[in-house]
């Protein structure tokens, strides 16, 4: 039978107590299915390096990437610990991850499931997906500081933006639209990011006229967060850059019932590299080893990586066991482990 090879990353905070209800999930599905995986676990994140001294060794690296696809929890430390100054774990092992890996397409669904209980008092039908780019924008790293610390400091962080890198992305957007509503949503800022915005909106209007299908506008960022707030139902496929889009996804988690429910997939289209599946939160420094963080968007993320892998029967019924969860859900409080146990009976059941 057929064997997944998958990289596991717990990370940090409350990565690793998440990770562990999503294995179980994991594990659950795959119970009597034609498909087996082999995990391997990688230690890596604010506690491996604050033990060795590694963020993510060349070795790490070229391990990680002879998997068949990576499931990571959450890593950074405390925010401002002084011992992780040098580190920076985000850029040195999150994003050199995604960027490595060649993660060119961070798609991150936004469902409100019944049940869920978002901020808005009349949400309406809430279905939409941010396809945000993953390897450009300001997230690169080309930028420089002169003068540090003085007060003539001057700190430039540039946005790269290619023509290459905008147009898979938006090809992939426009692929997602025609499998679903048929509307897409570029977001940016072309009103004073001109150049990348002047691109990036040539280049969507380029692509629809090979798609008379689907119906496109455009929406500046700012009222972006306008319509996600006051109308997320107008939303089908939005397709952005990195920053914008990190941005836009921690409010569509928020208003599709909290971050704790929010799944992510950091895929490599072309299946040259694993794809990377994880929640859209982080490690949550201030809830972490309570055994209350939601495992929900960990699991969640385990049927994106069932479905990226062509599992698309698992995929579904892990949705459905957590979908059936978060509408049981009355407000009595449980520990991470029971959301994980009672997710796990109902695939079960
Ligand atoms: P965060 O997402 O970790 O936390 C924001 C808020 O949401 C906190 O109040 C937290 O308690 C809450 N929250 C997050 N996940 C939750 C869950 N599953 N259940 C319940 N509540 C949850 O964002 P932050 O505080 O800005 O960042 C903390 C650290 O995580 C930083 O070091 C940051 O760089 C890192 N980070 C990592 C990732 C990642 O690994 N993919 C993503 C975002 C942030
Ligand atoms: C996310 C996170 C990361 C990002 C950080 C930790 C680098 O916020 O996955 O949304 O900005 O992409
Ligand atoms: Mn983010």
């Amino acid at each position: 039978s057929r064997v997944v090879k998958l990289a596991v990353i717990p990370g940090d905070g409350i990565g690793p107590e998440v990770v562990a209800e999503a294995e179980k999930v994991l594990d659950a599905v795959i119970e009597g299915a034609e498909v087996t995986f082999e995990k391997t676990r990688f230690s890596l994140g604010a506690a491996r390096y604050l033990e060795t001294g590694d963020t993510l060794t060349d070795e790490d690296l070229a391990a990680i990437a002879a998997h068949d696809a990576v499931l990571l929890g959450a890593v950074g430390g405390m925010p401002g610990d002084p011992r992780l100054k040098d580190a920076n774990i985000e850029r040195g092992l999150l994003l050199k991850l995604r960027f490595a890996l060649d993660h060119y397409v961070n798609l991150r669904p936004s469902v409100l499931y019944p049940g869920a209980s978002g901020p808005l008092a009349e949400p309406g039908e809430i279905d939409f997906v941010v396809v945000r780019e993953g390897t450009e924008g300001p997230y690169v790293g080309n930028g420089g500081s002169i003068r540090t610390g003085t007060p003539h400091e001057i700190a430039n962080e540039t946005s790269v933006n290619t023509a290459f890198g905008v147009e898979r992305v938006v090809r992939f957007a426009f692929a997602q639209a025609q499998k679903r509503r048929r509307k897409l949503t570029l977001v940016h800022k072309t009103n004073v990011l001109v150049h990348a915005g002047g691109m990036w909106k040539r280049i969507v209007d380029e692509v629809a006229a090979e798609h008379p299908d689907v119906a496109v506008d455009y929406l500046h960022v700012d009222a972006a967060t306008i319509f996600l707030v006051t109308n997320p139902g107008r939303f089908d496929v939005i397709v952005t850059d990195n920053l914008f889009g990190d941005i836009l996804t921690d409010l569509a988690g928020a208003v599709t019932g909290g971050i704790g429910l929010a799944a992510s997939g950091n895929i490599n289209p072309d299946g040259a590299f694993p794809s990377m599946f994880e929640p859209v939160h982080g490690s949550a420094p201030d809830i972490a080893g309570q055994q209350i963080a939601d495992p929900t968007a960990a699991i969640l993320s385990v049927a994106l990586l069932l479905d990226h892998l062509g599992l698309q029967g698992e995929a579904e019924r892990v949705t459905r066991a957590a979908r059936e969860d978060i509408e049981s859900r009355d407000g009595t409080a449980r520990t991470t482990a029971q959301v994980g146990d009672a997710i796990t009976a109902r695939l079960r059941a």
